[in-house]
């Protein structure tokens, strides 16, 4: 596991945005797995940049991505599928067909993660994968559990995650309970897992799920065993670390 220090916020998403690039770069039909929440949001402003600026073709990129609410449609503007396409697709030249992300509109569990299964291993698994962490180390919606999932999966989301997330809600009670999400199997067999990580508020987690005992408690901790994990952490979320 390889640990780079970004002075910030910033910093870090610039030097994640530089790792997708050079996927990009050097396979432009590549698999990228991607992720929502705060953490992306800059490495995507700064990769929709170096597209503007004619450095980047996203046009034979596939994207799968990690996780989406069950029940919320695709229109609302808390979807994954929205804040992807806000926060991402839409400002770059990718191709429409080639983007992946669990159907939360199915309300079949089992065949909604059967069918995100078959379409993850028909792309050929992931090359790149960006994670962000949850507070509880969740990865995806992985939540602290007795087991690593290993396919797509319903989960139950945790009080915690439900809280972090009722901040786009207009209340607590509009926050969906369940989600689909790629298990930690899927996660752990992308070629290459880039992890993007700031603020104070992950500290505790980050010297917890990289540091500490590997355990489905700390979902994130099963990382410790992948080949090629890059961590890009800002200085808040390393506070608590020795490196
Ligand atoms: C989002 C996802 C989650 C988030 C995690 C951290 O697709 O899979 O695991 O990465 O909840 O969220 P932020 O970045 O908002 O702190």
């Amino acid at each position: 596991m390889r640990i780079i220090a970004a002075k910030d916020y910033n910093d870090m998403s610039r030097k994640a945005a530089n790792i997708i690039s050079a996927q990009v770069i050097l396979k432009p039909d590549c698999v990228l797995g991607l992720a929502t929440g705060s953490s992306p949001i800059g490495t995507y402003k700064q990769l929709i940049e170096w597209y503007k600026k004619g450095d980047l073709d996203f046009s034979q990129v596939k994207t799968a991505n990690l996780d989406e609410y069950r029940g919320l449609p695709k229109s609302n503007d808390q979807s994954y599928d929205y804040f992807m396409k806000d926060n991402f697709f839409n400002h770059i030249n990718i191709n429409f067909d080639n983007l992946h992300i669990p159907d939360g509109e199915e309300p079949d569990a089992e065949k909604a993660c059967a069918d995100y299964d078959r379409i993850v291993a028909d792309l050929g698994g992931v090359d790149l994968q960006l994670l962000g962490m949850g507070h509880n180390g969740h990865i995806g919606f992985n939540e602290p559990s007795d087991v690593f999932a290993k396919g797509t999966n319903c989960v139950d989301l945790q009080e915690s995650t439900i809280e972090a997330n009722k901040r786009f809600f207009a209340s607590i009670d509009e926050v969906p309970r369940q989600a689909y999400t790629m298990g930690i199997g899927t996660i752990m067999s992308a070629k290459k897992i880039l992890v993007v990580v700031s603020g104070k508020d992950k500290a505790p987690i980050v010297k917890k799920a990289f540091f500490g005992p590997i355990t489905p408690r700390v979902p994130a901790s099963i990382l410790q065993l992948h080949p090629d994990v890059t961590v890009i952490a800002d200085a808040d979320a390393l506070s608590e670390c020795e490196l």
